[in-house]
């Protein structure tokens, strides 16, 4: 048996949209374009990338919901396109968003429905829909139906659903997605818990200290391919012998990221709405002192705070993903 719960080797997926209506043109976007990592029996895996990056597809392909265009991936050693049923079974996938579930039907309701939907044996059905309710902080607030339910309780909600048969391996896509920080935080034990219970747990955030706290390791993919794979202290040694300046500006003009990108030193340049101000972190080469620069180049801005700190996971994001991490290139074929 395969020591890994999750392989993907050289995995592939493009997709083909037709736009333009008198003169049809095919688009083809290449989402994933050859990724290859695994994941081991009972490891807390992090998935993470910029919007577009390609990770809801990789996860799609992996829980069998897409075909791969090219490449393979094998779950608890079964073939997600071969073996989709073995797959099936033994996995849970989890969404962050409000579709999916029955808003008229109270939160136990929705669960018995899934229970019989995924084949839990009806003896089975009571005590484990009890034991989810209790896992997800839910116990109590059963009878209510779903409409009523804030959206960190959906979420909970969900979790407890993608549970119900017990799967090896779950597949978690944005879940703390919406909720507030402390019912982030409940959501994050919870899904600790589940990895020191032995489950498999793959997980998408785009939130770094969620990552940090919670991963064993993680992959960053960009534009559709690995750019790095390891535990958040190896990830961190990406932004190793960085500075990073921290400048809160009211009101910065369109092109500034740009501007202060093509400073001389300057390796990255991330901008942060927060409340009426603007937050730009610029990340340097050590040996650069950019922070004059950039005060020279926000000219005219009015400016809050200015400080300068050591990098954090989120700076060796910024470091990974930052120059070409956009969206995966398009190319264009005739209709
Ligand atoms: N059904 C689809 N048809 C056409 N293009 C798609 C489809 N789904 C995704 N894409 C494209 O594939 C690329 C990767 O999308 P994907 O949803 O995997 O990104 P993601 O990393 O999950 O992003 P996010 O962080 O925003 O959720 C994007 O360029 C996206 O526009
Ligand atoms: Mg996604």
């Amino acid at each position: 048996m395969s020591d890994y719960a999750i392989e993907a080797d050289g995995l592939r997926r493009s997709y083909r949209s037709r736009t333009g209506w008198l003169r049809p043109q095919t688009t083809v976007v290449d989402a994933v374009r050859g990724v290859t990592f695994a994941v081991g029996r009972g490891e807390l895996f992090g998935l993470l990338g910029p919007n577009g990056a390609g990770k809801t597809t990789t996860i799609k392909m992996l829980n069998t919901l897409l075909i791969p265009t090219a490449g393979t991936a094998r779950v608890l050693g079964h073939d997600v396109v071969r073996e989709t049923r073995e797959v099936r079974k033994r996995i849970g996938y989890v969404f962050g968003g409000d579709r999916g579930l029955y808003e008229r039907l109270s939160a136990l309701d929705n669960l018995r429905y899934f229970a019989e939907l995924y084949g839990v044996p009806a003896r089975e059905q009571k005590a484990r829909i009890g034991e989810l309710l209790e896992l997800v902080g839910l116990t109590g607030r059963e009878g209510e139906r779903v409409e009523g339910y804030s959206r960190g309780m959906r979420q909970r909600l969900h979790i407890a659903r993608g549970l119900l048969h017990r799967p090896e391996v779950l597949f978690l896509d944005e879940p703390s997605i919406g909720v507030d920080p402390v019912a982030a935080r409940d959501l994050r034990k919870t899904v600790a818990d589940l990895a020191a219970g032995g489950t498999t747990v793959l997980l998408t955030t785009h939130y770094m200290a969620e990552a940090d706290e919670l991963c064993d390791r993680i992959a960053v993919i960009a534009g559709g391919e690995l750019r790095a794979l390891g535990t958040p202290t190896e990830l961190k040694r990406h932004a190793d012998g960085r500075r990073v300046v921290e400048v809160e500006a009211y009101g910065v003009a369109p092109g500034t990221v740009e501007l202060l990108q093509a400073l001389p030193g300057v390796r990255g340049v991330q901008i942060e709405e927060s409340g009426a101000a603007q937050l730009l972190t610029v990340q340097s080469e050590s040996d650069v002192d950019v922070q004059s620069d950039v005060l020279a180049a926000l000219n005219g801005v009015r400016l809050g705070r200015v400080s300068a700190r050591q990098p954090t996971l989120e700076d060796a994001y910024v470091a990974i993903v930052s120059g070409d991490g956009g969206p995966a290139r398009e190319s264009l074929v005739a209709a």
